[in-house]
């Protein structure tokens, strides 16, 4: 594997999990295999959990890391051919895809989706012009269509909080005040069509994902029914993608409860929005998987470098 860019990157989801419990049980037994080497991380936006998992596992397999904050301190790229640069955009893609690449062996980057034009967030043009431009493997840290990453720690908690064959797992929405991307749910729902497991989305009408992604997963517009018998309940917001980057709906009762869940666990990516998308009996719970989704963000972040390190 050169590059980690989707969930599509991972030949087996059961072997790369079990790689990476393996390196969770002794984090820096592979400290060596970074060594001399130099990770670059790359942030767009704004992080707490990719910005410092990311760079533990980088550590932990021994690698050098630069950070920049590209989004605030980094010039405004070009990514058009042909452009006449007379704007407000100051260097090309071209030019600083190849002088990170002098810098770094590895570029990881952070580039959300703006919500306002679906065409141009699905080109990913800061992550295909990393691939496109830098002689480098590049790693997906979330960009407008997926997180990968965030995917495949959820993947391993999942794995590890699981007691049965073909667990229940329900993905629902919830409410939020503002416009969010669709990536952590895309690459939540590319993950779980690798498991063996019941698996299905509910969310009020008008927030369909696309159906290139869900494909033929069901859906199911009452919440209640869906989180029936649930096993595990991963929540997260998100906005149109019909009516692209709208918040159409903002109905609290879609918020998880106590009540709602069951004797499921609770799992969300964080940040989250206290008793807007989840009661604080929820998240202050033993049922609450969101602090052990946090600690594997590491160790995805672990075997995906690994992966690369042992290949380049
Ligand atoms: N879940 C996640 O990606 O967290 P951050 O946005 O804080 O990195």
């Amino acid at each position: 594997m050169r590059n980690y860019l989707s969930i599509k990157d991972i030949d087996s989801l059961s072997d790369w999990v079990t790689e990476a419990r393996e390196l969770k049980s002794n984090p820096r037994q592979l400290n060596n295999l970074g060594k001399n080497r130099t990770i670059g991380l790359l942030f767009f936006n704004n992080s707490l959990r990719t910005r410092l998992s990311t760079q533990k596992a980088a550590m932990n397999l021994g690698l050098e890391v630069i950070v920049m904050n590209f989004g605030s301190e980094g010039w405004a790229l070009e990514y058009a051919d042909g452009t006449i640069m007379n704007e407000g955009t100051s260097e090309h893609i071209k030019e600083a895809a190849q002088v990170v690449s002098q810098y770094c062996d590895i570029v990881a980057i952070r580039a959300f989706a703006n919500l306002k034009d679906k065409e141009k967030d699905e080109a990913e043009q800061v992550l295909n012009g990393f691939k496109k431009y830098a002689n480098i493997p590049v790693v997906n840290m979330e960009s407008s269509v997926g997180h990968p990453l965030q995917a495949l720690a959820d993947a391993i908690t999942l794995d590890e909080n699981n007691l049965k064959n073909k667990p229940k797992v329900v993905l629902s929405w919830a409410p939020h005040p503002k416009a969010l991307p669709h990536a952590v749910a895309n690459s939540f729902i590319e993950m779980m069509q690798l498991q063996d497991a019941n698996f299905i989305i509910t969310h009020p009408a008008g927030y369909e994902l696309d159906k290139k992604i869900t494909k033929d997963i069901p859906i199911e517009y009452d919440q209640n029914k869906a989180l029936e018998n649930a096993d595990f309940v991963y929540v997260k917001n998100w906005s149109s993608y019909t009516d692209y980057g709208q918040v159409i709906s903002q109905d609290s009762n879609w918020m998880i409860t106590k009540e709602k869940l069951g004797d499921a666990k609770f799992m969300h990516c964080l940040p989250v929005r206290r008793n807007v998308v989840v009661a604080d009996e929820v998240l202050d719970s033993n049922q609450s998987l969101v602090i052990e989704q946090a600690n594997n963000r590491t160790f995805a972040a672990q075997v995906v470098l690994k992966k690369i390190l042992e290949k380049s």
